[in-house]
């Protein structure tokens, strides 16, 4: 199991970003972590290592990331993954038949398919709550509640979820709370300051940066839940290799650097469309009509580069994507070019229609991921795909 070096924790997000987790090669001075693709190492005698023995529970660039990623999120210890859904499959593998969650219902349509087509059939039951009101997660605890689960801001509705609020609810409910951070990053939000325990990302998204990688990582604080973790992580093996753990390792060296650019490109484009289109019909936390634009003040310290668009009909929707040229149509987000999709029949296409309607998800609902590229270029070629 990985401990993130005590000493990176002193250090600001920016030098975490760049230093943590990762020391200079003891062999050749190296200043970029190896790569070390090996599946083992040659033991020095019977139960005499160097503290390695069989890389799916152990690999010095995959343990890299995972300490420089804790650091960045203000945890202990890191658990990396071969993708987002691997990573939150093996959280879930903390619970038993039986054991009841309570989870956001607006979520991205991937762990809902997760939840409700593969981990009910193993006995786990889920609740899924409109979030925005606390109360609501409070009422939705049971006796047999084991977790909270939640995202903030949401795929694609960018809904908020209170996280101190329901923090202390987990807490009440003697429950562990969990939270994905994909959205916001550590960079923007820190849930571990709101009494989170596990933290997780899809580190394909901006934690990676340049969409050339799968991954998932899963931050946690507390030793004990750490030791479950690494025995779940050793015993499932959703292991990324050492390329792609490196990859993302690479991406989070300029993490403070591309996120203000994302928040900046997305709060532009936010208050161009806005003006363009009417304020109802863009939803992003940083425009003051966000209904939950307070709370998104309060707890988020930049809104991010990811805005929700109504067009009106499907037709007028399918139109604006077939004539984006700098957008592309692309599902994903998070990496420094900006991607348009169309969730309903996208990312959100495992979620029922039905469900899709109730939630919101409509079909000429069309996402942004702004990128980081001038942000005059995008405007340019959203006032084409909207003119
Ligand atoms: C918020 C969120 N969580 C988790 C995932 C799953 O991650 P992955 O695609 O890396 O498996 C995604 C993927 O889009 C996501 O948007």
């Amino acid at each position: 199991m990985t401990r993130v070096f005590d000493e990176d924790l002193q250090a600001q997000f920016g030098t975490r970003a760049i230093h943590a987790g990762q020391r200079p090669d003891m062999l050749s001075g190296a200043i970029m972590t190896p790569i070390y693709t090996t599946s083992t190492y040659v033991q020095e005698g019977l139960g005499k290592n160097k503290g390695y023995e069989y890389a799916r529970g152990k690999n010095p660039t995959r343990e890299a990331l995972e300490r420089n990623v804790a650091a960045l999120e203000g945890g202990t210890h890191g658990f990396a993954f071969s993708s987002g859904m691997g990573c939150t499959d093996s959280i879930m593998k903390l619970f038993k038949s039986g054991d009841h969650i309570v989870c956001g219902e607006s979520m991205y349509g991937g762990t809902f398919r997760l939840f409700d087509k593969i981990l009910k059939n193993f006995g786990l039951t889920f609740s899924y709550i409109d979030s925005r009101d606390p109360q609501r997660v409070a009422d939705a605890c049971r006796p047999t509640t084991v977790a909270i689960i939640m995202e903030t801001p949401t795929n694609p509705l960018m809904r908020l979820t209170d996280l101190a609020a329901v923090g202390q609810i987990a807490k009440r409910a003697n429950a562990l709370y969990i939270v994905d951070n994909t959205f916001a990053s550590p960079y923007f939000q820190r849930p571990f300051e709101h009494g989170a325990d596990i933290v997780y990302h899809s580190s394909t998204k901006y934690l990676n940066g340049h969409s050339d990688m799968i991954g998932g990582i899963a931050i946690v604080r507390d030793d004990a839940l750490a030791e479950r973790m690494q025995f779940i992580l050793n015993s499932s093996g959703a292991v990324p290799g050492a390329f792609d753990a490196w990859l993302v390792l690479r991406g989070t060296k300029t993490l403070h650097l591309r996120m203000p650019r994302h928040d900046e490109n997305g709060r532009k484009i936010a208050a161009w469309l806005a003006e363009k289109i009417g304020h109802e019909n863009v939803i992003y936390p940083g425009l003051s009509s966000h209904p939950q634009h307070e709370l998104a003040k309060r707890q988020m310290t930049g809104f991010g580069g990811m805005i929700s668009i109504l067009c009106g009909t499907k037709d007028k929707a399918a139109r604006v994507l077939s004539r984006v040229r700098v957008f592309s149509l692309a599902e994903s987000l998070g990496g420094v070019e900006s991607l348009i999709s169309h969730p309903a029949s996208m990312t959100h296409a495992s979620v029922p229609v039905d469900r899709r309607n109730e939630l919101g998800i409509r079909d000429d609902l069309v996402r942004l991921s702004c990128g980081v590229e001038d942000v005059g270029d995008l405007i340019a070629d959203l006032e084409h795909a909207f003119g």
